[in-house]
C-alpha cells in the first residue's frame, strides 16, 4: 500500500512527538459546503449517496480539496448497521432518520441478526476502498461506527429523541432485553469495524452521541461496557501501523477516567469542559480530541483565532492533541470561518511542539 505523506493524525493520536497539532471536523463533508449540496442532489437522497461508491468518495475528498485537513472521514452515517436489520431506514427530508419497524419488544429483538460487513453493508467497504485510492496517501482515513447504546435510541424510539421515553422505559422495565439488543450491535459493530480496517481505514472512530443522557451507573451498564466489548474484539494492528481508535461520548466529560480504562487511545471532548483540565485528569494514558464550541465558528475570522489560541494554551505544550470541534460542524456556518479555524490551527500550534 502506498506511504502516508502526512501522519501527523496517526502520530498525536499514539501520543508520538508531531511539528504541529493535527486537525479536523466532525461532519467535515456535509451540508454547510455548497458542493456536497450539488452532489447530494445528483445522488437523490442521502441514502444514495451512502450507497454510492464513486459519489461517496467524491464527498469525502470535497473538504480536503478546500482546506489543509489532517484526516479524511469516510462519507457514510451510523446508521447504516441498524440500517442493514430489516427496519426499514429512511431519512425523511427535515425531520432526520426514521425506523418504520423499530424495535419494541423482546420478539423484535430475536428476529435482529448481525449483518454481514461483505454482504449487506459491502457498499460502505467499497466505499472505503474507493476513498483510500483517491486518497493516495495524502492524509489517514478515519472509519467508525455508533456505539451501541446510540445505535439502540434510534432503533427503540424509532427516530431522533429529546426524552429517550422508549429506550429508557425498556432499560427500567426489560434490561435483558436491552442487553440482548446491545450485545448484538456489539458484535455487529466489532465486524463492521474490523472489516473497515481490513478494507484500508486507518484509524477508527465510535460515536456515542447520546451515552451523556444516561445515569453515571447506566453510562456503565449500557454503554461503555459494550464499547469496552467491543475494543477487545478490534484489529489494532494493519500494513505494519496500529490503527488508533477515538471514544467520544457527547457529554461524557465526568466520566473521562472511567472511558481512558476502555482501550481507546483517543477521547473525544465536547466543549463543556476545559481541555488543560481533562489533559491532567487522564495523564498520559490516552490522547484527546476536541474541543472547540462548533458555534464559534459563527463568529469572525480573528475571535475564531482567538479561541483555537485559547484551547491551545489550554492543553498546554506537547504531543497527544488532535484539535476538532467538540461536536459536528453546523449546517448553516460559512465555509470561509472554517477556513480560519483551521488556517489558525496550524499557525498558532507550532509554538507548543518545540
Ligand atoms: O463526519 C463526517 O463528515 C462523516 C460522515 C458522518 C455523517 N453522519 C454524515 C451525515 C458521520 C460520522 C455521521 C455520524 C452520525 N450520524 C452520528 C454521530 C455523530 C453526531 O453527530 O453525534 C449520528 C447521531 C448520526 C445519525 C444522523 N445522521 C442524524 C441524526 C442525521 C440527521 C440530522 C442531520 O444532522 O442531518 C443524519 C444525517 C446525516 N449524516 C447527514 C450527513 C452529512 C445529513 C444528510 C443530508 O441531509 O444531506
Amino acid at each position: 500500500m502506498n506511504t502516508l505523506q502526512n501522519d501527523t493524525f496517526l502520530r498525536a493520536c499514539l501520543r508520538q512527538p508531531t511539528p504541529y497539532t493535527p486537525v479536523w471536523m466532525m461532519r467535515q463533508a456535509g451540508r454547510y459546503l455548497p458542493e456536497y449540496r450539488a452532489t447530494r442532489a445528483r445522488a437523490g437522497s442521502f441514502l444514495e449517496l451512502c450507497m454510492n461508491a464513486e459519489l461517496a468518495t467524491e464527498v469525502t475528498l470535497q473538504p480536503l480539496e478546500r482546506f489543509p485537513l489532517d484526516a479524511a472521514i469516510l462519507f457514510s452515517d451510523i446508521l447504516t448497521v441498524p440500517g442493514a436489520m430489516n427496519l426499514g431506514l429512511r431519512f425523511a427530508e427535515g425531520e432526520g432518520p426514521v425506523f418504520d419497524n423499530p424495535v419494541r419488544t423482546a420478539a423484535d429483538v430475536d428476529r435482529l441478526f448481525v449483518p454481514d460487513p461483505e454482504g449487506e453493508l459491502k457498499y460502505v467497504m467499497d466505499a472505503v476502498r474507493s476513498i483510500r485510492r483517491a486518497l493516495a496517501g495524502r492524509v489517514p482515513l478515519i472509519g467508525f461506527a455508533g456505539s451501541p447504546w446510540t445505535l439502540a435510541t434510534y432503533m427503540v424510539e424509532g427516530s431522533g429523541s429529546k426524552e429517550f421515553a422508549r429506550i429508557k422505559g425498556m432499560l427500567y422495565d426489560a434490561p435483558e432485553t436491552l442487553a440482548r439488543l446491545l450485545d448484538i450491535l456489539a458484535r455487529s459493530v466489532t465486524q463492521y469495524l474490523n472489516a473497515q480496517v481490513a478494507a484500508g481505514a486507518q484509524a477508527l472512530m465510535i460515536f456515542d452521541t447520546w451515552g451523556g443522557v444516561l445515569t453515571p451507573r447506566d453510562y456503565r451498564n449500557f454503554s461503555l461496557n459494550y464499547m469496552a466489548q467491543i475494543f477487545q474484539g478490534l484489529t489494532r494492528e494493519h500494513e505494519g501501523r496500529r490503527v488508533p481508535v477515538i471514544l467520544f461520548t457527547k457529554g461524557g466529560g465526568q466520566w473521562l477516567e472511567l472511558m481512558a480504562e476502555t482501550g481507546a487511545d483517543v477521547l473525544g471532548v465536547d466543549w463543556t469542559l476545559d481541555i488543560g483540565t481533562a489533559r491532567q485528569r487522564v495523564g498520559s494514558r490516552v490522547a484527546l480530541q476536541g474541543n472547540m464550541d462548533p458555534a464559534v465558528l459563527y463568529a469572525d475570522p480573528a475571535r475564531i483565532r482567538a479561541e483555537v489560541d485559547s484551547i491551545l494554551a489550554s492543553y498546554g505544550p506537547g504531543t497527544g492533541h488532535i484539535f476538532n470541534l467538540g461536536h459536528g460542524i453546523h449546517q448553516h456556518v460559512n465555509p470561509e470561518r472554517a477556513a480560519a479555524f483551521i488556517a489558525a490551527v496550524h499557525e498558532l500550534s507550532p509554538a507548543y511542539h518545540r
